[in-house]
């Protein structure tokens, strides 16, 4: 008798624990299976991963998301531009960094928004230069102070109050490599998955 109650708590905890690796796991992965890159899409580049790993390594994504949810559930496309995300814009990222806190703002189309390099550098060197009021962290690692540029360096024109003396401030291959991944994050290319009265897309 003792093992038959067992035995059914047993197939009990089983069936409990299979129901939610079924919901979680099994049907999600089944339903995206067959996913293919949409044509917009295009791989990253040796640059663009290399940035992707820093962005990883410094944390962005604790402040950042990447994903642009449909009409409804915010002023995404709005305020981020872009259509809502459809699982096809992520087939190259493993693991993806959708996130989940907008402390700033979504990066998923921040590519289109901001494509200047320079742009990009002086705010992830100091943000405030470019945003006033800020707070998001300065990443000064990602930049070198140099008595002299090289033919190739690319050197940041700061304000004149935080230029070092007889400095120039360059980019380091890390700072340069996040840029790229960043100007190159533009999902605003035509899905088929996104029926049009979702698509409220709205260039400010
Ligand atoms: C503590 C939170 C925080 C962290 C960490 C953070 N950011 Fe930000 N980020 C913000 C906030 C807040 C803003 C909006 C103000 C501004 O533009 O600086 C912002 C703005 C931005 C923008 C401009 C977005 C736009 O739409 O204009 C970019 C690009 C950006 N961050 C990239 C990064 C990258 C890359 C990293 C990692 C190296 C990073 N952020 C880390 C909070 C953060």
């Amino acid at each position: 008798m003792m093992f038959i109650r067992s035995f059914i708590f047993f197939l009990g905890v089983l069936a409990t624990l299979l129901l939610g690796w079924a919901g979680l796991v099994g049907i999600p992965n089944f339903m995206i299976s067959e996913v293919q890159p949409p044509k917009g899409l295009e791989r990253y580049t040796y640059e663009q991963s290399y940035g992707r790993s820093i962005y990883i390594r410094e944390g962005c994504l604790y402040c950042h998301s990447q994903q642009v949810r449909p009409a409804g559930f915010g002023a995404d496309q709005e305020r981020f531009w872009g259509r809502p995300s459809v699982p096809a814009d992520y087939v190259y990222d493993k693991p993806h960094l959708l996130g989940t806190m907008r402390t700033g703002p979504d990066l998923f189309n921040i590519g289109a928004r901001q494509s200047s390099e320079d742009w990009h550098l002086l705010h992830l060197y100091n943000p405030r230069i470019v945003s006033p009021g800020s707070v998001m962290p300065p990443f000064p690692w990602l930049f070198e102070e140099k008595i002299s540029a090289a033919p190739d360096d690319k050197v940041i024109v700061l304000p004149d109050s935080i230029t070092p003396r007889e400095k120039v401030v360059v980019a380091t291959r890390e700072g340069r490599a996040l840029t790229a991944y960043l100007i190159g994050m533009n999902h605003t290319y035509p899905v088929s998955q996104v029926p049009a009265h979702n698509d409220t897309t709205k260039k400010k």
